[in-house]
């Protein structure tokens, strides 16, 4: 693309229009709101991007629900992931991203026609990548970090990777194959075949079943050596029981305090009060470790994510990891997208687009 002087960026960009999709208050999928508002030029460490795809998280619908604290006051334009074209720039040193197909991290305002995003959380894609690449950034870090920075994952041992069918059940899952791991996974009935069609064998129907004794029985009562847990709540001490020695447990959420749209205090408290503390020299004593992983918070290791994003580009690339997008709602029905998810009817990914 033709570069142009910055000041006829910035003037060409002050009070671009765009449509957002947006949080007006806490409360069910229909407090969202999709309207146009205008978007600043962007600051100096920042790019523009038009939005082509946005991705949906479960953390988007614990903070529609008022259950995700670090989630600004409504109303705010809720998103943490997308994917784009460059569009404008913030300094003339960023010339070389004009026109560029990326995919990046948001930290809200993901929901849109087109947002302004530091440099350092955009990471350069091929365009044939545009859809898949709004379902990478936080489903596959996030269980790249869990089992591999952290975890340790290893060939052969077994990894129990709860809400399997989900966006980051699925990235767990393509990343433990490619690590020769021994999957189990929990899932609502309705999805189990087609885990089963992606080489799952080992399916627990947690609604029916308990995961902990069918997780000792999987493993010859020796324990799972990985679990990634976003339960929370009452749940993570029974992943914890599921642990064998040596075993690494990784909590990553609290769904447990969601189970139905809007919040609910008579759920919550209980499974608040209920969540495990974890005392050292209990896990001196059993050869566990615990771990704890928020996204969001990685703030001093910013070298990682950029490293790691990098490899996953990588094995978007060579077919290691391919996301599985379930359905593209358009940004305009964006409280149908909520409900769809609210509803379980999701088979990895949610996306949103602006452009349908
Ligand atoms: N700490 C972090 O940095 C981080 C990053 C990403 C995600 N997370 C957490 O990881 C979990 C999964 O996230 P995701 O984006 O992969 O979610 P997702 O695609 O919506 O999948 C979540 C899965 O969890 C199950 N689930 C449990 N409670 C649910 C509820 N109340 N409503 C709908 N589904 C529910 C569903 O499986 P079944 O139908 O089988 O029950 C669903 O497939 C969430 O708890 C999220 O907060 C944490």
């Amino acid at each position: 693309m033709k570069q142009l002087p910055r000041v006829l960026y910035l003037l060409a960009m002050n009070e671009t229009k765009i449509q957002v999709a947006q949080v007006t208050r806490h409360g069910a999928p229909n407090v969202m709101e999709y309207k146009e508002t205008t978007l600043d030029a962007p600051q100096s460490n920042e790019l523009q991007v038009e939005i082509y795809y946005s991705g949906i998280n479960f953390a988007d619908i614990l903070g529609r629900m008022g259950l995700y604290p670090t989630a600004p006051k409504p109303p705010y334009v809720p998103g943490f992931e997308i994917s784009g074209k460059v569009i404008g720039i913030g300094d003339d040193s960023l010339s070389h991203w004009l026109g560029k197909s990326i995919m990046g991290l948001s930290r809200f305002n993901g929901y849109a026609s087109a947002t302004n995003i530091s440099v350092d959380q955009v990471f350069e894609i091929d365009k044939s990548f545009l859809m898949h690449g709004a379902a990478i950034p936080v489903n596959y870090l996030t269980a790249y970090f869990m089992m591999i920075t952290q975890c340790n994952l290893q060939k052969d041992e077994w990894v129990l990777i709860h809400g399997i069918g989900g966006g980051v059940g699925i990235a767990a899952i393509q990343i433990a194959q490619k690590l020769g791991a021994k999957i189990i996974g929990t899932a609502s009935k309705g999805k189990h075949d087609r885990l089963k069609e992606l080489g799952i064998e080992h399916l627990i129907d947690y609604r029916t079943e308990d995961f902990q004794s069918r997780s000792l029985d999987i493993t010859d009562g020796k324990g799972v050596q990985v679990i990634l847990d976003p339960l929370g709540g009452k749940a993570l001490k029974k992943s914890y029981d599921s642990l064998s020695e040596f075993g690494r447990l990784v909590a990553y959420g609290f769904s447990q305090a969601a189970p139905g749209s809007t919040k609910n205090w008579l759920k919550i408290l209980p499974e608040y009060l209920g969540m495990p503390k974890f005392d050292p020299m209990k896990l001196m004593m059993q050869n566990k470790g615990v771990f704890g992983f928020h996204l969001g918070m990685l703030k001093k290791r910013q070298d990682l994510v950029q490293e790691t994003s990098q490899k996953l580009i990588d094995w978007l690339g060579d077919g290691t990891i391919s996301p599985m997008v379930d359905t593209v709602f358009p940004l305009k029905d964006i409280q149908m997208a909520h409900q769809y998810i609210a509803d379980r009817k999701n088979f990895g990914k949610v996306l949103l687009s602006s452009n349908k």
